[in-house]
């Protein structure tokens, strides 16, 4: 490695970072992470900050998880690589793809279907499930209902249901025959009530009326997040995704849970599907499933789907869709061991009673200070809007946005910042101290935004 300054000098110049402006990044260069141990990483200054972002809602059994690290290096001794694709297949990923099965049956998944990540997770399931229609002989099932607001990558596929202009405008057009509800959303909404069950109604209102317009026969699949992530950490009412699942049904339209932030605990249930009591019919997963150790995803099938891929007699249920790195062995094995940590430390309780006491924490914030418009949370996902009119709802200023996130890294926490909400979603290890800390430093963090 070359010396410090070097790094320094360096840092943006020969590089562009993913959503950022490469010009902004060049005039104020990004903080150089060097290390990370248990819940901190430190930069390189030297500064030692909790990490409240969990490397990128990935990182849930923080950075120290040996198991995880030795599986990783066992890997690369015994099997570096080798291709999955139709002919060859490796061992610990036969061994995960029963684990997955054993870890998602109560959201009635059986198959698994292995990505790089998220992104490529999320193109997964809305190409197989227009290609499940074909196979069930409704060809014209080609398109995708989605709500704004949420995130589904940056494919052309999740771009083209991704609800946030951000990630959409500038790579127009998009894929056609793609149609946004609004996200059930109690502090920004067009329907004039704060009231998340009505939302929840008025939202399936327009689904069926959206339906009947285009016709069921013309749509595949409905892709949701059960927790909205990267959108703002919209939490839906839990009236909304059984309702979905019920207009889905009736009308012979496939639900894609888009579950790459909350499949492993981070909500506080094992999944947001099971959050909800709802079963999707295919799930997108990535992030958590190594830890972010390791750059994976596994996209679930229910029996349903499998069952008429696995019964189709001709060439249209043959699977014309994967990647070089699909079932990665090294991919495989940091998932093995990642499960099996994860169902160990039961880390989704934890996420559930520290998520409580960071969700009372951000409230009590609230009471303090006036930039704080909203507060909303589910497990160790939460995010608090800032504001310059709690009346109004007008969004914080960038610079006061920016001023909060560098104050309270000061105070020794790392946040995200994304418009006007400041997003936390750490490692689901952390302690009720923790919580504490991560209070503590926004506490100081508005405060200083304020002054
Ligand atoms: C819900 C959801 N879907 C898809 C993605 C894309 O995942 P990746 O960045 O690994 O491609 C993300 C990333 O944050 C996500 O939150």
């Amino acid at each position: 490695m070359r010396e410090t300054n070097f790094i320094i000098e360096n840092n943006a110049r020969h590089l562009w970072h993913p959503m950022a402006h490469p010009a902004e990044m060049q005039a104020h260069p990004p903080r150089i992470v060097n290390s990370g141990e248990g819940v901190e990483i430190v930069d390189i200054q030297g500064k030692k900050v909790l990490d409240a972002v969990g490397g990128l809602w990935n990182v849930n059994l923080g950075y120290s998880c040996e198991p995880v690290k030795k599986a990783i290096r066992d890997q690369l001794d015994e099997l570096p690589y080798y291709s999955t694709f139709r002919g060859t297949t490796n061992s610990p990923l036969i061994e995960l793809s029963y684990e997955l099965a054993e870890w998602f049956k109560p959201d009635g998944l059986s198959r698994s279907f292995f990505t790089s990540g998220g992104s490529d997770s999320v193109e997964t399931c809305l190409r197989l499930a227009r290609q499940y229609h074909k196979v069930n002989g409704q060809p014209e099932r080609t398109k995708f209902v989605a709500l704004k607001k949420g995130y589904h990558g940056t494919h052309f596929g999740g771009a083209s249901v991704n609800g946030n202009q951000n990630f959409r405008r500038n790579y127009e057009p998009l894929l056609p025959g793609v149609i946004h509800l609004p996200a059930p959303f109690t502090y920004r909404n067009p329907f004039n009530t704060t009231d998340g069950a009505e939302i929840a109604a008025a939202i399936g209102r327009l689904f069926e009326d959206e339906i009947a317009f285009q016709g069921a026969d013309t749509i595949a699949a409905l892709i949701v997040e059960p927790v909205l992530g990267a959108g703002g950490v919209i939490v839906p009412h839990e009236t909304f995704l059984p309702l979905m699942r019920e207009i889905c049904d009736r009308h012979g339209i496939l639900l894609i849970a888009d579950e790459v932030i909350t499949a492993f605990g981070r909500t506080g249930a094992w999944t947001g599907s099971r959050l909800w009591g709802v079963k999707p019919d295919m799930m997108s997963t990535a992030k958590a499933i190594t830890n972010g150790y390791f750059p994976f995803g596994a996209v679930m099938i229910s029996d349903k789907v499998a069952e008429a891929f696995e019964s189709n007699k001709n060439s249209v249920g043959n699977i014309g869709h994967g990647y070089t790195y699909s079932g990665h062995p090294v991919g495989a094995a940091a998932a093995l061991a990642t499960l099996k940590e994860t169902r160990k430390l039961d880390v989704a309780a934890n996420a559930a009673a520290r998520g409580e006491e960071l969700l009372a924490g951000l409230k009590a914030l609230q009471n303090k200070h006036e930039l704080i418009g909203d507060v909303r949370g589910k497990g160790l996902m939460c995010a608090i809007e800032l504001v310059s009119d709690r009346a109004k709802k007008s969004g914080a200023a960038k610079d006061v946005v920016q001023k909060v996130h560098d104050a309270t890294y000061e105070a020794g926490v790392m946040v995200r910042t994304s418009g006007a909400n400041v997003i936390m979603s750490p490692p689901l290890i952390v302690t009720a101290g923790d919580v504490q800390t991560i209070l503590t430093a926004l506490d100081a963090g508005l405060a200083a935004a304020r002054a």
